[in-house]
């Protein structure tokens, strides 16, 4: 890390690559190609199952070199071993940032504070797979004592995200021999997501995991809200319940909440004040970073959805990765490589705009889940000593599944006049576990046609008019500037290990980044003004606050909404 007084930008390799990047950015990528047939060999690097191919970053060996000198200068080796073994690295919460214990195997011993912890991640690894177990198994019953068919995920960010992500990325890995269990996910708080559930779901066997580790999000409390009143509703009116007999006795509403939800948080007392029976809490840790948190038993929908031994595989994946970060010097290592590529074209290629690209539509959720960790973690402007920072730091990412992003925003890419750096992603194995021989067939193909896409779009940024055989003049209009840089990440097969691989990877660029800009990745004080800012409109829009200290706009979306209420 840097020092408390020199930032990153006063590094001796700082200006070196500041002079270097004087003579690169006017380098064509075609070029870079044309002098080094190597070059696939110089940057590309496998472990875990990943292959990633750097070669089309807009870099050489040199700028390889300074980047790597700027790595030692900033201290990532240090950091990468605090960051691993628990010192409190996240300096403004004064806490560990430890996503990377909850992947530790049973045999492994980290101490922090003085308490080894890794008895205690398994022991709730343990708690959550029995609850899963007893869902797989039809045992849990709801009020009416029917086993449970719908699960859904009450959640926002972190407590979304990655467990959305992870379960559509392996839907292939559901075992099959276990009582159906259906897992959905609500976040937004408009509740439109909610809505369509309690318009098409029986309450005696929904089941709601209320997943926030501050039980204070207002998104998600709303939610909860509405779902604890749906299911008192209907399960208290028999009525409704044509099975039931009419002369049953009452169903109690502590019955009901305790038999439909499950909570997640790491605010136990917050679960229990809303009213989640003790043993039907599950806990994680302070030191667990929401948008870090989809390892733990945040992860208890990916458990319900692939079973707790693909969950384990899952962490055992990211534990791969977490030892080669740890291991590997820095010239091989990956998620340095990466980040030290992200680097290189903010601060000093200036490029600011930065786009997730899987060619594989299990990968829907994965820029949105990229979204909030790189942006999140790195959208800051201070370092960890609370000095504005003078350089750029998190590009804004966004992402969309490659093949259809070939249909909406790949114009801009490739003819437009913004820098962008593409991150493309591809399974190298797909679809042999299709039984009929001819829809494998035809899937395989299917396979080799998304992948020829995923190769050619990143030649053709890369080359621009070089990548087209055709000569001859052509119009401006038809005409291709190349030269945008981009990262390919194959794996060898997207399984519970690969993703948990890849995840990991994504992670640790992301940390190795923050230490190089010397800002803190793991908290996130630039979206409390907004939650703060929101409730107290919510109070003026209810008429409990005046409206007269509102900005002009403001005061009039809100007398607009006002106006339509009246009608
Ligand atoms: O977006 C702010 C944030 O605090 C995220 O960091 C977090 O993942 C999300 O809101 C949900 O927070 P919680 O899990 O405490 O409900």
């Amino acid at each position: 890390m840097a020092s408390a007084t020199a930032t990153p930008d006063t590094l001796p390799a700082w200006q070196m690559l500041s002079q270097h990047a004087q003579a690169l950015k006017h380098v064509h990528l075609k070029n870079l190609f044309g002098d080094d047939p190597g070059r696939w060999q110089h940057f590309t690097r496998q472990v875990a199952g990943l292959t990633l191919d750097l070669s089309k970053q807009r870099w050489d060996d040199d700028t390889l070199e300074h980047l790597l000198a700027l790595a030692q200068e900033a201290g990532v080796p240090g950091a990468i071993e605090a960051l691993l073994s628990g010192k409190r690295v996240n300096v403004s919460e004064n806490r560990p940032a430890l996503h990377t214990a909850l992947r530790l195997p049973a045999d492994a011993h980290l101490e922090v504070e003085g308490e080894d912890i890794v008895g205690a991640v398994h022991d709730s690894l343990a708690q959550m797979e029995r609850l899963v177990q007893r869902l797989h198994a039809g045992q849990w019953r709801g009020a009416t004592g029917k086993p449970i068919r719908h699960v859904v995920n009450l959640g926002v960010g972190g407590s979304d995200l990655g467990p959305l992500m992870v379960t559509h990325a392996l839907a292939d890995y559901r075992p099959s021999d276990i009582h159906p269990v259906e897992v959905h996910f609500a976040s937004t708080m408009d509740g439109s997501q909610l809505a369509d559930y309690l318009s098409r779901f029986n309450p005696e066997t929904t089941l709601f995991v209320l997943s926030s580790k501050s039980f204070t999000t207002i998104d998600t409390l709303s939610n909860a809200n509405t779902a604890r009143d749906w299911l008192i509703g209907r399960l208290t009116q028999h009525a409704d319940l044509p099975e039931v007999s009419p002369h049953a006795k009452p169903i109690s509403a502590e019955l009901i909440v305790r038999q439909h939800f499950i909570g997640v948080s790491a605010s136990p007392d917050k679960m229990s004040e809303w009213g989640i029976a003790p043993d039907h809490q599950l806990m994680f840790w302070e030191w667990v970073g929401g948008r870090y948190s989809l390892w733990g038993t945040i992860g208890l929908p990916i458990a319900l959805v692939i079973g707790m031994e693909n969950f384990r595989e899952l962490l055992a994946g990211a534990h791969a990765m977490d030892s080669h970060f740890r291991d590997a010097p820095l010239e091989d290592n990956l998620p340095v490589l990466l980040g030290l590529a992200g680097i290189w074209n903010v601060n000093f290629l200036d490029i600011r705009a930065h786009s997730i690209l899987p060619y594989d539509g299990r990968l829907e959720y994965f820029a949105a889940y990229l979204e909030q960790l790189e942006m999140e973690s790195n959208g800051k402007s201070v370092t960890r000593q609370g000095q504005a920072v003078n350089y750029s730091t998190c590009p804004v990412l966004w992402g969309q599944l490659g093949p259809n992003a070939q249909h909406a925003f790949y114009q801009l890419l490739h003819q437009g006049t913004q820098p962008v750096v593409c991150d493309f992603i591809a399974p190298l194995k797909r679809y042999d576990e299709v039984e009929n021989l001819d829809t494998r067939r035809h899937l395989k193909s299917q396979h080799r046609l998304a992948l020829a896409n995923c190769f050619a779009q990143s030649r053709v940024l890369m080359l621009g008019d070089d990548a087209l055989e055709e000569d001859g003049p052509r119009p401006e209009h038809k005409r291709y500037r190349g030269n945008q840089p981009s990262s390919t990440v194959l794996l060898d097969k997207l399984t519970p290990a690969t993703l948990g691989s890849l995840i990991a990877l994504y992670e640790h660029k992301v940390f190795v980044q923050a230490v190089i800009w010397d800002i803190n990745p793991f908290d996130q004080w630039g979206v409390e003004l907004g939650k703060q800012i929101a409730t107290d409109t919510q109070a003026i829009i209810d008429g409990e606050k005046s409206i007269s200290r509102m900005d002009a706009s403001s005061r009039g979306l809100i007398e607009a909404f006002w106006a339509a209420e009246q009608e």
